[in-house]
């Protein structure tokens, strides 16, 4: 089963209309593997302009998006707000929505199945804080992340799942390759069992954590690792690195 490759960058609540145009001009201008899935993630004001900007040949993705499609929800976007805007992709359950704005893996699951019957593509994040892993638990905190989504979903081709540690994120200290291919490892047996052999198989995991030019290229020649989601790094050039970490 050949999954395709998917760099996904999550610019989260940074730059403004100069600076993601210089970096839009940077990405249309490079010259990337096709054989990689490149989409960007966008703050919701900027949705419309990074569309209008951006080579269609990149993907743009909301950073979040509510669980319902319209209505007195002060704050919020819907999915059909964000198709409006020509953009098909939605991050879900990133860990600073989990552990910043206190949202449940109930409600994440609930976003995931509106999303979805709404057309949007997900990239839906799960991972385990430090003391979960220095507890042991990492396995069971993501099984029991990836299950609330799994009950969610009914077509799995829509989604991406994006295992970021959250001792990773933003910290500089990149998940090892071992590391990330054991968790991948399990997260596709998991799926094996609890979803199905086909849909393990055509998943794409993609991890996480302070990924950067000088670190993609190992950790993406790992068997399970399908790619990756960028914070900091899909900021800069060196983004077009890690979009050809497979070349
Ligand atoms: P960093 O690459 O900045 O660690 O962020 C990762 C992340 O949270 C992507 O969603």
């Amino acid at each position: 089963m050949t999954r395709k490759f998917f760099v996904g960058g999550n610019w989260k609540m940074n730059g403004d209309k100069k600076s993601l145009g210089d970096l839009i001009n940077t990405m249309n201008g490079a010259k990337v593997d096709p054989n990689v899935e490149v989409v960007c993630g966008a703050p919701a004001i900027y949705l419309d302009f990074a569309r209008s900007k951006l080579d269609h040949k990149f993907g743009i993705a909301a950073q979040n998006c509510y669980k319902v499609a319209k209505g007195a929800f002060t704050g919020e976007i819907s999915p059909a707000m964000i198709k409006d805007c020509g953009v098909h992709w939605v991050i879900l359950g990133h860990s600073e929505r989990r552990h910043v704005f206190g949202e449940s893996d109930e409600l994440i699951g609930q976003k995931t199945a509106h999303a979805l019957e709404n057309g949007l593509g997900v990239i839906a994040c799960i991972g385990e804080k430090l003391d979960e892993r220095e507890g042991g638990i990492t396995e069971k905190v993501v099984f029991a992340q990836t299950k609330v989504i799994a009950d969610n979903v009914k077509d799995w081709s829509k989604v991406v799942l994006a295992y970021e540690p959250v001792w990773a994120i933003g910290t500089g200290k990149t998940a090892s390759p071992q590391q990330a291919q054991e968790v991948h490892h399990k997260l596709r047996e998991w799926m094996k069992k609890n979803v199905s052999e086909a849909v393990a198989s055509s998943v794409r995991i993609i991890y996480g954590g302070s990924v950067t030019g000088g670190t993609c290229k190992e950790l993406g020649s790992q068997a399970d690792v399908d790619g990756f989601l960028v914070g900091g790094a899909s900021l800069k050039p060196e983004f077009i690195e890690i979009i050809n970490a497979k070349q």
